[in-house]
């Protein structure tokens, strides 16, 4: 499976987790994931409809998103299930608030990642121990998953269809080896898609996974952090946690916390389909779609069509 998913069992390990509240600690990466960017025979150049959905973003007042997943039911039924997210931007850059600099610039090898590359992929981050990510998984080898944004300042829809890969980070010391073989089939995945940024700079060789998933738990107020030590989400609250670890309320100023981090993970969409419905003039409204053309070129490409609306 090419998720990052804690084992059901590892629920247990999780509770075993001793917790130490001390200072925090600048980690060296651990699992540094070769990214064979240069390798790869599948990256997109810049895919067209970026700089739109981007555009679109920065005049929006929030940037929730709609994400759709497929669940089971008891007869086998395929079911749809939607939730709001909160997108995190195109994987892997990230602008953070002044304090998740400073936590990062102080917690993490060479401040983090240097800025050397870019993709196509939205984010958002979540809890291993929610419904999404099983139902991902359950969902089978390249996971689908569909995305939809209402910008109601660009008077735009946005459809992003596609794969789905969640990426974790240390404590790797205590991933099970199935954990383990989750990640770093996310992150082979995912890194063909990763493309070098013109004005990128840095030593490739300082880039881990590691970092970039740091990153955005850094970009989490420390109650929104601490919130990856609560309960397990959609549980009756009338069952009340055996780990003392595990509580409401708590604020997270280290960025390694392990009981927060094991449960941290960033979903990467991979898309493959985009769709645009621009609403500026009802008289003419237009729909676009672009979809990622894997078979006629040695390279991915974008084809792009207006439809009807
Ligand atoms: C404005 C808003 C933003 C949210 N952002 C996220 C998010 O970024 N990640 C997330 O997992 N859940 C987020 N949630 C909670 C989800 O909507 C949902 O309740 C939760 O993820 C459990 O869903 P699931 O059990 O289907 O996985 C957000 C909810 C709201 C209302």
């Amino acid at each position: 499976m090419p998720l990052a998913l804690v084992a059901k069992g590892s629920l247990n390990q999780l509770r075993t987790i001793s917790c130490k509240f001390t200072a925090p600690r600048i980690y060296p990466a651990i699992h540094p994931v070769p990214l064979s960017i240069s390798t790869t025979s599948r990256m997109a150049p810049r895919a067209p409809w970026r700089d739109i959905l981007a555009s679109h973003l920065e005049k929006a007042p929030a940037h929730d998103f709609s994400i759709a997943t497929v669940d089971y039911d008891a007869q086998g039924r395929a079911v749809p299930r939607v939730r709001t997210c909160g997108c995190r931007g195109f994987f892997p850059e990230l602008e953070l608030h002044p304090k998740g600099q400073q936590d990062i610039d102080e917690q993490v090898e060479d401040g983090g990642n240097p800025p050397l590359y870019e993709s196509d992929m939205l984010t958002f981050t979540t809890d291993i121990r929610m419904e999404k990510l099983w139902q991902l998984k359950k969902s089978g080898f390249d996971p689908p998953i569909e995305a939809m944004f209402w910008l109601k300042d660009s008077m735009a829809q946005w459809r992003v269809k596609g794969r789905a890969y969640a990426l974790g980070g240390p404590p790797s010391a205590l991933w099970s080896p199935q954990e383990e073989a989750d990640e770093e089939l996310s992150r082979r995945e995912l890194a063909q898609n990763l493309r070098r940024k013109t004005n990128g700079s840095g030593d490739p060789a300082k880039w881990t996974w590691d970092k970039a998933v740091t990153k955005y738990f850094a970009n989490h107020s420390p109650i929104m952090r601490g919130s990856f030590r609560s309960p397990r989400p959609g549980q009756p609250r009338s069952e009340a946690p055996e780990n003392p670890a595990i509580g409401m309320g708590q604020k997270v100023t280290d960025l390694h916390d392990p009981v927060a981090r094991k449960n941290f993970r960033v979903v990467v969409i991979e898309p493959e389909e985009v769709e645009l419905l621009d609403l500026t003039n009802l008289e003419d409204a237009k729909r676009w779609k672009w979809t990622l053309a894997r078979e006629d070129r040695p390279e991915n490409h974008w084809v792009q069509t207006e439809l009807w609306p």
